[in-house]
């Protein structure tokens, strides 16, 4: 038998990949390799020496089959170091940036506001941007033909018909809905409109939000203990508010609420915040006056009312240091990123 098994297992040993190993698998160990044919010969050979011989061929296969199994191992093994090699993932480089959205300034600042007045048990409410007179003028004291109409600018659409020019209407909804019934504890944000000519601190539409409450026994003290827990969430514990008085045509005794100035606390005369003033203006209120708690359905002699209305872009001009109302209107997602941190 001239069968060369050390030379079948060298060219197994030095076999580079699986492809080459098959191919070899079919030479050695297939129907037509030198095992096969000496294994067909066995029948030729003298009864006595077939067993023997056959033996010894099997012994061959047998060591050769494992030498081709183990090398498969072995290279299968090879092959998965290298792709992992290959597909390594290289943590040096730096990634994509994904650039993500980020809350508008003047969004951020509603929703902080909404938040401290659900906390305290006030319900958001909402009207029609494009309003009727009676609702935004009339049931607010103010009728037609009265001075107080030139205090806001208006964008008529009919006669009767108008963009509203704050968001006092919402309160005159919200009593009539409420059908004389108290308690009314309710605050509506939303864009108002005024006949403005546009520059760093004004803007033909802006946005407002005013809180009303209405039930019985309500004082000018309930209003102060309110602003001054809304002032002092939103610009620090130690803030102080102090009434001027003034004048809306929809409340009376009427005042502008000024917050103690959280930058210099009153102490630095050139403070660019206050003026030196040590205060700084954030809104106006007052208690309902009894004509428009009577047009809303209330009898003034049973129950009392506070409101108030402040300037969203004020309050958040002021609290981030922005010094151009149009900043807050710009798409420009930078700016709101200075500000705000990412969610
Ligand atoms: N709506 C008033 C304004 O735009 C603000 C305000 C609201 C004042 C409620 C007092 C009470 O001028």
């Amino acid at each position: 038998m001239d069968i060369n098994k050390e030379t079948m297992l060298t060219e197994i040993e030095n076999a580079k990949t699986l492809n080459e190993l098959n191919e070899l698998k079919i030479k050695f160990l297939g129907k037509k390799s030198e095992l096969a044919i000496a294994m067909s010969k066995t029948g030729t050979l003298p009864v006595e020496e077939r067993a023997a011989y056959g033996a010894k061929i099997n012994v061959i296969r047998k060591e050769i089959t494992s030498a081709i199994d183990a090398k498969q191992i072995k290279l299968e093994e090879e092959e998965v170091h290298s792709k992992l090699i290959k597909e390594k993932v290289d943590i040096s480089l730096p990634g994509y940036n994904y650039s993500q959205g980020s809350k508008a300034i003047l969004n951020a600042t509603i929703d902080e506001i909404t938040d401290i007045l659900i906390g305290m048990g006030y319900e958001c409410k909402e009207g029609p941007e494009v309003e009727q007179d009676l609702y935004n003028f009339e049931m607010m004291n103010v009728p037609k033909g009265h001075p107080a109409r030139d205090m806001q600018d208006t964008f008529y659409i009919t006669e009767n018909l108008l963009l509203r020019s704050q968001t006092s209407p919402v309160q005159a909804r919200s009593m009539l809905e409420a059908n004389g019934v108290a308690p009314i504890k309710m605050f509506c944000p939303g864009k108002v409109f005024r006949r403005d000519d546009d520059d760093a601190t004004h803007s033909h539409q802006f946005t407002q939000m005013e809180g009303l409450v209405i039930d019985k026994h309500i004082s000018m003290s309930d209003l102060k203990g309110t602003l001054e827990v809304i002032a002092r969430k939103m610009f620090g514990a130690k803030r102080e508010v102090r009434f001027r008085s003034s004048y809306f045509p929809f409340t009376e005794p009427s005042v502008e609420v000024d917050v103690s100035c959280f930058a210099c606390g009153g102490k630095n005369a050139s403070c660019s915040i206050c003026k030196g003033t040590g205060w700084i203006e954030i809104l106006g209120a007052g208690m309902v006056h009894p004509n428009v708690l009577k047009m809303g359905g209330f009898d003034p002699s049973v129950y009392q009312g506070f409101a108030f209305g402040m300037g969203i872009e004020r309050i958040a001009m002021l609290r981030y240091g922005i010094d151009d109302i149009r900043n807050l209107y710009s798409n420009d997602i930078r700016v709101a990123k200075q500000f705000l941190k990412e969610e």
